[in-house]
């Protein structure tokens, strides 16, 4: 009984204890199945996650065979994602990224690091994309290398946006206009390289200056201050300025300057666009010169000839007058000698009547009147010849009678001539003297222009003297002389002089040391091309400070035709 209560005891135990196991295993069993599912649903997120990603994604194990990849990968090649596993790149994909990926699946493995390259890519639709793809080795659990990870970046908006801006940047690196980027503090934040062509100052000089280097002094501030209101205004400025380049030398640019705007509207920085357009302004204002003096001489031309009636019935009835007066003369000692004779032998005849005669000459002064009208006619026909010599160098300088064409010339003609027109600008600041050589030969010149270059030189001296303000007056010597090759001609004045810098860019187009709106600062150079360009000639400055200044002109005895 005690046994049979013991086995019964014992085998209550035993199932207690099978039930208790049976229970464990089935909590196991369960715990596995949540950790199962818990895996599964990880898996599942990772694979949800790699598939929203937007950039492509693979995974390859050491021997390049892909362990997956997520959607976005499927749609770059067209290749699903369970046909992909366990193939190679060469099995499912074609053409040229499968040698780059090769080649940067073994860097990654050599390396252990990250390899990055870029690569077109066409599309199964054919549409072409751009990408950047970076590369890197995965590790297990263990720290073995499992294989390689791969991501794909688009880069087809950035390379197109880059290739714009490249396109851009090279429009502008390589446009003839110059094109200055200031910030808004007007400090030079970019410039290119026609900028330097034409002011002479590299990239590296004007970066960080303001354009104000260029100023020439020619515009006044008024002119700046429009401008900057223009475009602070938010508005474009049109305008032309003369500037100087970084040689000093003077250039004209037609500029568009305007404020930058970014897409808020707001001005970040301002732009100009410049052309050079001294060759045009040159040609413009010499062109302007020259109609200038073309109408200077048509309207001494016209005067002269206007002059010339008048004169002409004028110097006439003097000499009528002269003679009439001549014969009033003779008159005067026959009626003083008749009434001389009447008192002699008729003593006391009409007394009355001879003493009014008496009064009335003395009154009149006759004695003095007889005696002075000679000089009175001498002065009047030396005042004629005079006025018919001005008339007769004006209608030369003109060029009337010589019309365009280039003909012999004497050069002391030249000088006369040009000295009578000008005789206004230097008489009250200088003598002038002459030197001319008696037998100067003729020379094939174009007179007009030769006119207009002694004209230039004389009245440069006149002003430079009148410059000044001296108490007695300077002189200007003209001299002439020749030799087999040369006709010469020096020009010389007892004015200031010039130092060396001025002397080097006398011959400069627009380089003038006159006020504002004096001197264009054409003259010598004008001078220069019709002597050296035209007429085959030289002409030489000598001058230094306080010791006057020499122009020596130089011209062919044989014209060296250079007009073809
Ligand atoms: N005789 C001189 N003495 C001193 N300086 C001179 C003399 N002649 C010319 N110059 C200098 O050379 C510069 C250029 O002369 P240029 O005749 O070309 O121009 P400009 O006289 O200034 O202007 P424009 O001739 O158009 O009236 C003058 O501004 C002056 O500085
Ligand atoms: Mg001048």
């Amino acid at each position: 009984m005690l046994l049979l209560l013991w086995l019964a005891w014992k085998l209550r135990r035993s199932r207690q204890n099978i039930l208790q196991s049976k229970r464990r295993l089935e909590d196991t069993v369960a715990k596995l199945h949540q950790a199962r599912d818990e895996q599964r649903e990880q898996m599942y997120f990772l694979h949800e996650l790699l598939n929203v990603l937007p950039n492509p994604v693979f995974f390859k194990d050491r021997e390049g065979k892909f362990i997956g990849c997520n959607q976005a990968f499927v749609n770059l090649t067209g290749v699903e994602q369970e046909e992909l596993q366990g193939k190679t790149a060469r099995d499912v994909l074609d053409g040229q990224l499968t040698e780059i990926a090769a080649a940067t699946d073994r860097k990654v493995f050599d390396s252990l690091g990250q390899q990055y390259y870029e690569s077109e890519v066409i599309l199964p639709d054919g549409r072409k994309r751009y990408y950047g793809i970076m590369k890197d080795c995965f590790r297990r659990r263990d720290g073995s290398v499992g294989g390689v990870i791969g991501c794909f970046f688009d880069l087809t908006e950035i390379k197109e946006t880059e290739r714009k801006l490249e396109r851009l940047f090279l429009v502008v690196e390589q446009a003839n206009e110059a094109i200055v980027i200031t910030d808004l503090e007007g400090s030079i934040v970019y410039c290119n390289p026609a900028f330097t062509r034409v002011t002479g100052y590299s990239q590296a000089e004007a970066l960080g200056q303001n354009p104000r280097i260029l100023k020439s002094g020619r515009q006044d501030e008024a002119f700046y201050q429009e401008l900057w209101a223009t475009i602070t205004a938010g508005e474009t400025w049109h305008g032309t300025f003369k500037n100087k380049r970084k040689d000093e030398s003077l250039f004209d640019e037609q500029a568009v300057i305007f404020p930058v705007k970014n897409k808020a509207g707001a001005i970040i920085n301002y732009a100009a666009v410049k052309r050079n357009v001294t060759k045009e302004k040159q040609l413009e204002d010499q062109l302007r010169l020259s109609q200038r003096m073309e109408a200077v001489g048509q309207l001494a031309a016209g005067v002269a000839h206007e002059l010339n009636t008048p004169i002409g019935f004028v110097a006439s009835n003097t000499e009528s007058v002269k003679n009439y007066v001549a014969q009033f003369k003779q008159l005067i000692p026959l009626y003083r000698e008749f009434v001389d004779k009447v008192v002699q032998t008729q003593p006391g005849l009409l007394p009355d009547e001879l003493k009014r005669l008496r009064e009335a000459e003395e009154d009149a002064h006759l004695d003095f009147i007889l005696e002075d009208l000679d000089d009175l006619f001498a002065e009047t026909e030396e005042g004629f010849e005079r006025i018919s010599q001005i008339v007769v160098k004006l209608r030369e300088f003109s060029r009337v009678d010589h019309g365009d064409e280039s003909g012999h010339y004497n050069i002391n003609k030249a000088i006369e001539t040009t000295l009578v027109v000008s005789r206004n600008e230097y008489k009250y600041v200088a003598e002038a003297e002459t030197d001319l050589a008696a037998d100067l030969p003729d020379i094939v010149c174009n007179s007009g222009e030769i006119n207009q270059v002694l004209l230039n030189i004389i009245v440069n001296a006149a002003q430079a003297i009148k410059e000044q303000q001296r108490q007695d007056k300077g002189f200007i010597r003209i001299a002439t002389d020749f030799d087999d090759q040369w006709v010469r001609c020096r020009i010389s004045d007892d004015g200031p002089g010039m130092s060396e810098e001025v002397k080097e860019k006398i011959f400069h187009p627009f380089f003038t040391t006159k006020a504002v709106g004096t001197g264009t600062g054409l003259g010598l150079y004008i001078s220069y091309d019709i002597i050296v360009n035209k007429h085959g000639g030289k002409l030489q400055v000598e001058s230094s400070p306080g010791q006057g200044t020499t122009f020596i002109i130089y011209l062919p005895r044989e014209k060296k035709s250079s007009e073809g």
